[in-house]
């Protein structure tokens, strides 16, 4: 009996060395079972659709999963102001993260202590101003009675000549920047 169990196991080795690897199977009616999905490329022409394309536009009305719409475009800012609400609170761990990214972002026009007077705006060459516009002194009264979503609005789509920072600065940090701007500059 052990000599068959033996010789069983031998012959089982010995079949399963199959180097035709790409014969593993019997199929026996693939294409009516399905085995093969029949899958349109991304560019081909498509009967199944009313425009005869593949690729297929992302139905009205929904968003992509993680993308967040902005409904304000960039001259809205008093609506921003009324619409949106700092989602966080200024706790020292979120104004220490603001100043960081105030420092990298802001304070080159605005100047560390937000004073309108940043490294850029003391460049001169051959006697005339590099940038010439003064970018807002953000300790002045009407910029601290800004709601924090005004400011959120001029960090995110810009202001007259200031660019918008949505792309290099993540939403909640624009939040932290708004804290930082109202806590730390805030005239006593
Ligand atoms: C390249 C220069 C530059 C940078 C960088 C910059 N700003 Fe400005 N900013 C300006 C100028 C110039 C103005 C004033 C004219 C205008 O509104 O465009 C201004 C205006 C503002 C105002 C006032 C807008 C209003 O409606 O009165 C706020 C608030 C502001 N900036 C915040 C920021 C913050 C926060 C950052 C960093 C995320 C930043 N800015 C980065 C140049 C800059």
């Amino acid at each position: 009996m052990k000599k068959y169990i033996i010789l069983v196991l031998i012959l089982a080795g010995l079949s399963s060395c199959n180097h035709h690897q790409e014969n593993t199977y019997w199929d026996y009616m693939g294409d009516f079972d399905m085995y093969y999905s029949k899958a349109y490329e991304s560019y081909a022409p498509n009967p199944v659709f009313k425009d005869g394309k593949t690729l297929q536009k992302p139905v009205e009305g929904t968003i992509a999963r993680e993308y967040m719409p902005y409904p304000f475009e960039k001259n809205d800012k008093e609506k921003a102001g009324k619409m949106l609400k700092n989602p966080l609170k200024p706790t020292s761990a979120n104004l220490e993260r603001g100043k960081m990214k105030y420092d990298i972002y802001c304070a080159i026009c605005h100047g560390k202590e937000g004073k309108g007077d940043g490294h850029l705006t003391k460049l001169v060459k051959n006697g005339k101003k590099l940038y010439p516009i003064p970018p807002a002194n953000l300790t002045a009264d009407y910029i601290q009675a800004y709601p924090d979503g005004t400011i959120f609005h001029v960090i995110t789509k810009g202001s007259a000549i200031m660019g918008a920072h949505a792309s290099q600065i993540e939403t909640d940090d624009r939040w932290r920047i708004v804290l930082y701007i109202k806590n730390h500059f805030k005239v006593k």
